[in-house]
């Protein structure tokens, strides 16, 4: 591997120093170190391959081999030792070490196992950005995230994908994923042979949406020349994407009713009616039942498209997927800017994890491009993330309703969310609370759930 850089970690300096020379010869950079602490600093800078002394003066090598992994499970290790007993061999190769090597060693055959360990290292990095490019950019799996709403959303568009004309209604704050969630429910159907038509319902004049939804006859009015077909003819087998939802006006929801139970309309100006095939998929930020109450939307409609509704989670509700997210939009922006950032820093992912992301997941995108067009370490530090430092608290995603609160009941209800979305593990129920184990268990008392967990 050209350019690989290697660090050599051993307390006896002529060890350290044959290595160093001998790496150097074959053509590596080479960095050093003679202490555990020391070690994890050089790791820390970015290497691509460890040797690793096992006994080291202040921290023992497993110790120090667990912390290289949990940094960047990549970087390979190879132990140099003097007496590898049968158990902590184990334990090391448990751990993730690639390889030892007995001391005495022969240099020659450090130099084969360097060569092969990075091979090893340049294969897997290949294979991974070969899968991330041949990934069908609108598979199941582009939804990222390990968390119980991710993983519940991603099961139930699975489900959906598999019956290709019931109609899904897409609820959640702006950024939490709309878009996507339409677009993979498309690909991961039989319909994804046939077209995906999107169109945002705000973003057209309703006169002109009417047309564009519905096409129109020729003369149906001044300027329509010619018979024009909508997109949802256009669509014919495929899938619509009507965003936006809440913003279409009464007319065209009685229209769009029709084809919903139907599966027909007429075109502007036109008599007869026109058949269509096509699965709706609607979405809207804002809420519909609000909207209902309000007269601003036909009741008819919104229990026809609320059949199936599925809601994406707000990104504060779902934090422990802040790490994945942002390993994915690194892979990505690496690529595209031709970059070879590492991921974000311990204390950087641990800011991201106490942040409110009210812009949700296109905020956390949009944070993790700026922090890699601007930052030229191998780790995204807390500091390429000024919007984590000013501190939108958790709380800015919340506020405070007209009515008031009942701040017990709020308590209670956030307890109990904590405890169902860690699967009633105080432990990470407490951190998602910003509370240690005794004043979780204090509340868990005091709300007297200790049922449920
Ligand atoms: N679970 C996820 N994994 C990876 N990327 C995601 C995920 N959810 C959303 N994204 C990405 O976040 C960004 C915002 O998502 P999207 O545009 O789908 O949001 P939206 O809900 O439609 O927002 P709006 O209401 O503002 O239209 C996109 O770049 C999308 O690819
Ligand atoms: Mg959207």
């Amino acid at each position: 591997m050209q350019n690989a850089t290697i660090l050599v970690v051993d307390d006896e300096q002529l060890i350290r120093w044959s290595l160093v020379q001998r790496l150097r010869s074959d053509g590596y950079q080479v960095v050093e170190a003679s202490t555990g602490r020391d070690a994890l600093d050089r790791v820390r800078e970015g290497v691509d391959l460890v040797l690793l002394d096992y006994k080291l003066p202040d921290i023992d090598g497993v110790a120090v081999l667990r912390e290289i992994k949990e940094h960047d499970a990549d970087v390979l290790v190879i132990l140099l030792t003097a007496y590898a007993t049968v158990d902590t061999a184990v334990e090391a190769m448990k751990i993730g070490a690639y390889h030892f090597a007995n001391k005495p060693f022969d240099l020659d055959d450090v130099s084969r196992l360097v060569e092969k360990a990075l091979e090893t290292t340049r294969l897997r990095r290949e294979l991974r950005m070969l899968r991330a490019s041949q990934a069908q950019p609108f598979a199941l799996e582009r939804i990222v995230g390990e968390s119980p709403p991710i993983v519940a959303l991603r099961h139930l568009l699975r489900r959906v994908a598999l019956s290709p004309a019931t109609t899904v209604l897409l609820t959640g704050e702006s950024g939490t994923g709309k878009d996507l969630a339409a677009k993979v429910l498309h690909f991961s159907s039989d319909r994804a042979n046939r077209p995906f038509m999107n169109i945002t319902c705000s973003a057209i004049p309703d006169a002109l949406l009417e047309s564009e939804l519905f096409g129109h006859e020729r003369g149906a009015f001044t300027d329509a020349r010619q018979q024009k077909r909508g997109l949802l003819e256009s669509a014919d087998g495929g899938t619509v994407f009507l965003d936006e939802i809440g913003e279409m006006v009464p007319a065209l929801q009685a229209k769009l009713l029709r084809v919903l139970e139907e599966k027909a309309f007429k075109r502007v100006g036109g008599q007869h009616d026109v058949r269509v095939d096509v699965r709706i998929v609607a979405a809207t930020n804002r809420n519909l039942e609000e909207q209902v109450k309000g007269g601003h939307f036909r009741s008819d409609l919104y229990y026809r498209l609320n059949v199936l509704p599925i809601e994406l989670p707000a990104l504060r509700s779902h934090l422990e997927d802040v790490p994945a997210l942002v390993t994915f939009y690194v892979d990505q922006f690496n690529r595209e800017f031709r970059k070879s950032v590492r991921g974000a820093s311990a204390a950087a992912l641990k800011a991201m994890q106490h942040y409110g992301w009210p812009g949700n997941i296109r905020e956390l995108r949009n944070a993790v491009e700026r922090a890699m067009l601007l930052s030229d370490g191998p780790w995204l530090e807390p500091a390429d993330f000024p919007a984590l430092t000013g501190a939108a608290p958790i709380a800015a995603g919340l506020s405070l309703p007209a009515e008031g609160v009942n701040l017990e009941e709020l308590e209670r209800s956030l307890v109990v969310q904590a405890l169902e979305r860690s699967g009633g593990n105080q432990t990470r129920a407490a951190t998602m609370l910003g509370l240690n184990r005794d004043q979780i268990r204090y509340r868990i008392e005091k709300f007297g759930l200790a049922k449920t967990t």
